[in-house]
């Protein structure tokens, strides 16, 4: 991992272990300080500040969404009588994203002592870990450190002999991308079909076995230990007032050393392209944080920086934090073809929008992008996602439209030229050529 930027030292709230030989081991991470936090750093809190604690640092939920942690927490009732789950989502399955894995592969530790804290703070007594099905040498890595933590007595009855008890299971998934989606993968979870349920309830109140639940990303769990030892205000030394702390970037495209990087959020997004190496060619756009976010051109993303408020302002998001930077011998109408192809494939089929729709603009994009569309296909398309957008279960339909509006909204001129030598509009030329006014 890079360390250093322009003299100054990069976080390593999450990092920090990356490079240590063997860091995934109990011994190793320990000897680093893993677990640190498991004596009256943590039981000589109470739930509630805890829970503040988080909400203090202003810590934001890193699988997509960027909903602050600590008011999602707050939402969790306590009881009534249910048993109260953490639910870790280790999905990864948003095209672009390769971050969780690596804390799975580097720190599993980081992840668990991650769990231990927030378990403790919402009185669960059993977590669960749904991993992607295909990361196998990561579900290695974690049923490892897991079974370490329980010969230390680290999980199980009575942790650290503070009267705290926690059980962990890994689960894996299929491999099915919408099973990332919160209440698909608690429906995969329970051994259902891998479908969304409709919201509200929220898995706040009514998530895993109908009981409250608390479903967080990989990364947003790793934070705490960091959080819980150095304190909600040192997190906030990085970042901007409503973006604070640092994030995992995973970084692939046109850039000279694409990978993993922690930086603090609000860094200006070339300036983090010149981090990752920089730009390979000329810049011609960016998709700044996963497949579904909009995708931003070359001015665009001089404009912006990595954080919520600074992609939004461009009409973006940040997402997954996946960022894919490309130069201008790519083609835009390739690219979104092969997105569309990709939603239409992993719609799950509940909606008739999302079924239907993903699926037609898919087949409109394969057509445009072999050169044989016509002019009226690049509205069609458009017209097609703005009609599904925000009209289904989950947002699975709306991620589609998002790549499909905004690549034609910002190269349109690409759009046009590789349908302007399609065979369609040849003929209509070679025919207005022929029998003038034959089209009027
Ligand atoms: C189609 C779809 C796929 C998703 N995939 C993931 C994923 O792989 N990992 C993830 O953490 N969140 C994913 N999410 C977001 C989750 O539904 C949920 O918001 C998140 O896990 C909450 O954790 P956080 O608050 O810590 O970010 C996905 C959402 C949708 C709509
Ligand atoms: S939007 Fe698509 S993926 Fe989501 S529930 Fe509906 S059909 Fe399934």
């Amino acid at each position: 991992m890079i360390r250093e930027w322009q003299g100054k030292e990069l976080p390593r709230v999450i990092s920090g272990r990356f490079d240590l030989d063997n860091g995934h081991l109990l011994d190793v991470a320990r000897a680093d300080g893993a677990y640190a936090t498991l004596g009256p750093d943590l039981f000589d809190k109470s739930q509630f500040e805890l829970i503040e604690m988080v909400m203090d640092s202003g810590l934001r939920g890193r699988g997509g969404a960027g909903f602050p942690t600590g008011m999602k927490w707050r939402f969790v009732p306590r009881g009534s009588g249910k048993p109260v789950y953490l639910v870790v989502n280790a999905d990864e399955s948003e095209p672009g994203t390769f971050k969780d894995r690596l804390i799975l592969e580097r720190d599993p530790h980081l992840l668990i002592e991650g769990m231990i804290i927030s378990s403790y703070a919402l009185g669960v007594r059993t977590a669960y870990i749904y991993v992607r099905g295909e990361m196998l040498p990561q579900i290695a890595n974690l049923n490892r450190a897991l079974k370490e933590c329980y010969d230390a007595g680290l999980l199980g009855e009575n942790i650290q002999g503070s009267g705290f008890s926690l059980d962990i299971y890994v689960h894996r998934g299929a491999g099915a991308y919408i099973c990332g989606e919160e209440t698909a993968l608690l429906n995969s979870l329970e051994g259902y079909k891998g479908q969304p349920r409709l919201k509200p309830p929220f898995p706040a109140v009514s998530g895993a076995f109908a009981s409250p639940t608390a479903v967080n990303n990989v990364e947003t769990i790793a934070a705490l230990p960091w959080i819980l030892k150095h304190g909600a205000q040192a997190y906030r030394q990085w970042g901007t007032e409503r973006s604070p702390g640092s994030k995992l970037f995973s970084i692939a495209g046109d850039v000279g050393k694409p990978g993993v990087y922690e930086i603090p959020l609000g860094m200006p997004m070339l300036e983090f392209f010149d981090l990752a190496g920089g730009m390979v060619g000329e810049l011609m756009g960016c998709i700044p944080g996963g497949s579904s976010a909009p995708v931003l051109n070359a001015e665009d993303c001089g404009k912006t920086t990595m954080d919520y408020e600074g992609l939004q302002s461009v009409g973006s998001m940040l997402g997954s934090g996946a960022v894919m930077p490309f130069n201008t011998t790519r083609d835009p109408v390739a690219i979104l073809n092969c997105l569309t192809r990709f939603y239409a494939h992993e719609s799950c089929g509940q909606c008739t929008p999302c079924r239907e729709g993903t699926g037609y603009a898919a087949r409109i994009l394969a057509k445009l992008s072999a050169g044989k569309g016509e002019m009226s296909d690049i509205d069609l398309a458009y017209d097609l996602a703005d009609n599904f957008e925000w009209t289904t279960i989950c947002p699975l339909a709306t991620a589609d439209a998002w790549p499909i509006k905004s690549f034609i909204s910002k190269f349109r001129d690409h759009f046009e030229k590789v349908t302007a030598q399609s065979p369609a509009n040849r003929e209509e030329a070679l025919l207005t050529a022929t029998f003038p006014g034959a089209f009027m």
